[in-house]
């Protein structure tokens, strides 16, 4: 078989594992072979580009794949809760070669660049350089290594879509002038600017949703690069990638009950931290030992966990399997309440969970589980806060007011594992700790939850 045709039927493989990988990635059930399909089809998408007979030297192509693996493998093995900053690190790797790609095609093909291959080009290196960039900015907010305040100033957004605007009609004038040469940089070089530009004004708290919108643009421009470089693989994986990170951004900011102009122009986590402050908090409240927590749980017939980011900071999953499987042995029917942003990261709790091995058919997404919540004996929240802040219903003036919440005030009893009266996210209380029903059992989520599980181990019926 000619080696065109060995290349096409990968390409061709390689694209239909990428549409498969999409779908089992949509449920926790399927997810583990959706990421297997993903990394066969990227295999057989890199195998068949490596037998492409314009290649004239293996050399660089070797070194590159040396290189890359050594930088790869340490970044597959990071911390769950350095996934956004690695995915970041990922989208800017991805983007910087979409732009170098771009670069070479326009300096080989110069000056004769057809207009509507100019119009890709200009196209993959502007997304390419404000997405590299962006996501070594939002890498560098999430780690912590740049502030993560946002910085605004008067008219930036103004500036930031003026420096925008220069790009794309320098774009403009290559289009219909590809023999300005001399212009190109200006292109490449006023979206690396602007990337950085985009994210100084938005808080470190909101680099997820930002970094599954810099995704989305990532992909686009693969797209675009696809047709400089006539790949069908390019085009449909790109547009794959390109759609699949904006409906993610478009879920994220609706779970959150924000606009994308609020995500993007905001300046969230700021304003909520003064409003915190502003705000202090008279009442008290009432906790509880895990020995009378364990009792609680022992004497209920339903119970709803609840889990949320403070969760995944005490890495408690394992602990939290443990309980489960106290509970039900006892007869008691426990399941997992999940809200579409609990955590940090899309599907946080659902990953952190199924690390566990707790059965994938206990975890319920929120629409399911807050019918339940009225006949539940104890809602147990651990580590989890702004997604469960019933001033997201009744407050309008609450920050997070109109964002959907798990409705745990609704059970007969909502017990609250946490280290102190200390905010979540949004940086604003929580009524729901005030309420009499509610009991606070204050402690660190790993360790009050193994508290219990021995107390339950110790014969409490
Ligand atoms: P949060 O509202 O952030 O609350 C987490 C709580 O966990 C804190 O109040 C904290 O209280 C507690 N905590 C921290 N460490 C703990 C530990 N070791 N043991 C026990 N508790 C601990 O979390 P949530 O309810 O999961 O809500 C997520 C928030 O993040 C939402 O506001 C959401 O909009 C936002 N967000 C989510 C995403 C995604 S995609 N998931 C993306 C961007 C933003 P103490 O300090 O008192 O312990």
């Amino acid at each position: 078989m000619p080696t065109e045709n060995i290349i096409e039927i990968t390409y061709l493989l390689a694209t239909a594992l990428f549409i498969l990988s999409l779908k089992w990635l949509s449920t926790p059930a399927t997810a583990r072979r959706g990421v297997f399909a993903g990394e066969i089809g990227m295999l057989l998408a890199v195998a068949g580009t490596l037998l492409y007979h314009g290649i004239v030297e293996y050399k660089w192509i070797v070194i590159a794949l040396v290189l890359g693996t050594i930088i790869g493998i340490p970044l597959g093995e990071v911390a769950m809760t350095a996934v956004p900053q690695r995915t970041a690190l990922s989208h800017a790797f991805g983007a910087l070669c979409v732009t170098l790609v771009g670069t070479a095609e326009f300096y080989l093909r110069a000056p004769n660049v057809p207009p509507f291959m100019m119009a890709v080009l200009s196209m993959e290196v502007i997304l390419g350089s404000l997405t590299f960039t962006g996501s070594l900015m939002a890498a560098g907010k999430l780690q912590e290594i740049l502030p993560q305040r946002p910085i605004t100033y008067k008219g930036q957004n103004f500036v930031n879509l003026g420096l925008l605007g220069v790009a794309i009609a320098v774009a403009g004038v290559l289009v219909a002038h590809p023999e300005k040469m001399q212009l190109f940089p200006a292109i490449v070089g006023i979206p690396l600017v602007f990337g950085v530009m985009m994210i100084i004004p938005i808080g470190g708290a909101d680099m997820p949703t930002v970094i599954s919108l810099l995704n989305s643009y990532a992909g686009l421009s693969a797209a675009a690069m696809g047709f400089v470089l006539q790949s069908k693989l390019l085009i449909i994986a790109g547009a794959l990638d390109g759609a699949s990170g904006f409906i993610l951004s478009v879920n994220m900011s609706k779970a959150m009950n924000r606009s994308f102009t609020n995500v993007l122009f905001g300046a969230f986590g700021q304003e909520q931290a003064g409003a915190a402050a502003g705000a202090k908090e008279t009442r008290s409240v009432r906790s509880a030992s895990p020995e009378e927590a364990a009792g609680i749980l022992a004497a209920a017939n339903k119970v709803v966990v609840v889990p949320g980011y403070g969760m995944a900071v005490a890495q408690a999953q394992h602990k939290v399997r443990e309980l489960y499987d106290a509970l039900t042995k006892r007869g008691i029917d426990v399941k997992f309440g999940i809200h579409p942003v609990a955590g940090r990261m899309p599907g946080h709790m659902n990953v952190l969970l199924a690390e566990a091995d707790i059965p994938y058919d206990k975890l319920l997404d929120m629409d399911e589980i807050n019918g339940e919540f009225p006949q539940t004996d104890v809602a147990l929240v651990i580590g989890a806060n702004d997604v469960t802040n019933p001033a997201a219903r009744s407050d309008p003036s609450s920050p997070i007011y109109g964002m959907p919440i798990l409705d745990v005030d609704k059970a007969r009893t909502v017990m609250v594992i946490k280290r102190s009266m200390g905010a979540g996210f949004a940086g604003i209380e929580n009524p729901l700790y005030y309420l009499d029903k509610t009991l606070m059992l204050f402690g660190d989520a790993k360790n009050f939850v193994g508290a219990i599980v021995r107390e339950l181990a110790g014969g409490h019926e």
